[in-house]
């Protein structure tokens, strides 16, 4: 995810592209760009860093005179945040140049051909791969710049939102969008491009928003032109007008951060699975796993390292890691981890989980496991942070940046991934048939549709939350795969609304904690339709004896559960093991409603920080 900024007009358009940048920011952040065109060249200037880093290096290397620009705020996805991969990035011939939102998910292939023709590339990004495929085209079908972005565009499969100009035919921008968002502002004889509305809502309220598989000509002084990608035909735009504070569209229409994050889980998951689960064709790619496959193959033991949420997606992963490889797994609070002088060999690997990639205790916990021999691998969503460069190999989780401290879409996407990895493994050991592992590749492409399905629930949850906002003690009670589901939803409630809350395994009630249980008591109990059903009927027909109020996490359908207890929230169907990706969401929105309803500050709670670099 990043923001992509453009401008053509009569204005300087530097300072619009600049403003508009610091407004998108918070789409990602590690390094920014822009390109001017001042009437006879590009001028271009990128950096690692903030936009407030690109503004004094623009003021060090170029003049920003023109009226065409474009800019870019980078969260990287393909290459390590540094100057050389942030955006805009140049074709071979230095004439066209493209700011990308998106991952080329066939870059490689494409690469290779286009290196085969003699491209050069200077970045590890995708999208100079675009860009090039994009000068390939035109230059061989000798076709003008929409024409050779439409046939260029039809050979890429994945996600962008682009914006590029070829510095020959400097009245125009060509943009396009599959997958990430595109809102072009239509202003009196000029024109603005940008991720959302937020760059140009003092200079107009008319905007078209692209739909998925659209393209538009932007040409000054003429009508914008937008066509369908596929087939070329020209699509009616509409203009929409526009009503709208600042605030509000940065955080996406969302009064927080972290609600945001939630609902944009389906697209978190989708985009860990891009490049990556082709389902149709039974085959998961994962380039950090393929390369070290005889390493997880040959592992006597995997070894999981992390904190607070990644902690437990760790654990989420302990079991499906074991049900489906049958290699033994531990999971580990790395700050426990460093400090216990832990037995660790080189047969081991190691998985090291972390949003941030920047928690102290985890990074200590890898580089001692890095020297006592083991292999360690990084599962992080930002990329080029301080543990992705210290692992081994690793996998993204491309959840995009995660802005509300409470951690929501990263912890999915690290359960996608890790899934993925168990999967891969299964199939390479054979410890699941063939048609085992092509049933879990088709319910896993179901998976974003049912978080979709599941986030419907949202109404019904936010008045369960105001039934038991003034609680001062919560249970979360779950089994096998959601017994670190429950951990999670605690954690989230503890976090963002102060309330005391804990996770136990369902089973392990009866040994003390249901002493706390009375009709004060609100009781959050997950029981999916396979996870030891019966045994966990049994644990709420217990509490319910004793007066506690349960809310309870159930599949579709389900009767028994709604005749005992107090309210019941439904999730799609699904597989035992892929459940925690589901059940996990009205758990998020529940904690997410209580703390409103009590005044607190969701995205930053008192006492926490999003990262937490120190031991
Ligand atoms: C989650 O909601 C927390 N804010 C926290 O527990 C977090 O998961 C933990 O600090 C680990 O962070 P990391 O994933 O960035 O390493
Ligand atoms: N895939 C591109 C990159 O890594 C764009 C990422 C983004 O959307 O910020 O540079």
């Amino acid at each position: 995810m990043c923001g992509i900024v453009g401008y053509i007009g009569h204005r300087e358009a530097y300072p619009v592209v600049l403003k508009g940048l610091k407004r998108l920011e918070y789409r990602g952040y590690d390094s920014a760009g822009v390109a001017i065109y001042d009437g006879k060249n590009i001028k271009l200037s990128k950096t690692k860093g903030k936009v407030a880093d690109l503004e004094t290096r623009v003021k060090d290397e170029i003049t920003v005179d023109g009226s065409l620009a474009i800019g870019h705020t980078r969260w990287a996805t393909h290459g390590e945040p540094n100057d050389v991969n942030s955006h805009p990035h140049y074709s071979n011939s230095g004439d066209l140049v493209i700011i990308h939102n998106g991952i080329i998910e066939n870059y490689e292939p494409l690469k290779q051909e286009l290196i085969n023709r003699g491209y050069k590339f200077q970045s590890d990004t995708d999208t100079e791969v675009l860009v090039n495929l994009i000068e390939d085209v035109k230059k061989n079908e000798n076709v003008k710049l929409g024409k050779a972005v439409q046939i260029a565009l039809n050979q890429v499969v994945g996600a962008y939102a682009i914006a590029v100009f070829d510095k020959n035919k400097p009245d125009e921008i060509v943009v396009a969008r599959l997958g990430s968002p595109l809102v072009i502002g239509i202003g009196d004889e000029e024109f603005f491009i940008a991720s959302d509305a937020t760059p140009f809502i003092e200079y107009t309220n008319n905007a078209i928003y692209l739909e998925d598989e659209e393209m538009a000509i932007v040409r000054r002084g003429k009508k914008v032109k937008v066509r369908k990608i596929k087939d070329d035909s020209l699509v009616d735009p509409y203009v929409q007008e526009l009503q709208l504070n600042l605030e509000q569209i940065e955080k996406g229409g969302y009064d927080h951060f972290m609600l945001k994050e939630i609902y944009e889980q389906p697209r978190a998951i989708l985009d860990t699975f891009r490049g990556r689960m082709l389902s149709n064709d039974g085959i998961i790619r994962m380039a950090g796993v393929d390369d070290n496959i005889e390493k997880f193959l040959n592992a006597q033991r995997i070894l999981i390292v992390a904190c607070g949420t990644s902690w437990h997606a760790g654990l989420v992963a302990e079991y499906v890691f074991e049900n489906l490889t049958r290699t033994p797994v531990e999971v580990e609070y790395a700050s426990e981890f460093r400090y216990r002088n832990p037995v660790i060999t080189e047969k081991d690997v190691v998985i090291a989980i972390s949003q941030s990639g920047e928690t102290a205790d985890t990074l200590a916990a890898i580089k001692l496991a890095k020297s006592k021999g083991a292999f360690v691998f990084g599962v992080c969503n930002v990329v080029g942070s301080s543990i992705s460069r210290e692992t081994n190999a690793g996998a993204y989780t491309h959840a995009g940046p995660e802005i509300g401290v409470a951690s929501t879409k990263a912890f999915t996407t690290q359960i996608t991934v890790l899934t993925l990895i168990a999967l891969k493994l299964a199939q390479k050991k054979g410890t699941i048939s063939t048609s085992e592992f092509h049933g879990y590749l088709s319910e896993m492409d179901a998976i974003p549709a049912k978080v979709e399905k599941t986030l419907e629930s949202d109404e019904h949850v936010k008045a369960i939350s105001s039934i038991y906002k003034d609680a001062t003690n919560f249970l979360y009670l779950g089994r096998g795969y959601n017994f670190p589901v429950a951990l999670e939803g605690a954690l989230k409630l503890k976090e963002i609304s102060y309330i005391h809350a804990e996770g136990y395994p369902a089973a392990e009630m009866k040994h003390g904690p249901i002493a706390l249980i009375d009709e004060q008591m609100p009781v959050v109990v997950i029981a999916t339709r396979k996870g030891h059903y019966e045994k966990v009927v049994s644990n709420i027909q217990e509490i319910k004896s004793r007066k506690g109020k349960i809310i309870a996490v159930v599949m579709q359908g389900d009767t028994t559960i709604r005749k005992i207890a107090d309210y019941v929230i439904e999730i799609p169907e699904t597989l035992e093991l892929l459940t925690p990706l589901l059940t996990t969401i009205p758990l998020q929105l529940l904690s997410y409603y209580i703390a409103v309803m009590r005044n607190c500050n969701v995205d930053q709670p008192r006492n926490l920080a999003k990262s937490v670099t120190v031991e």
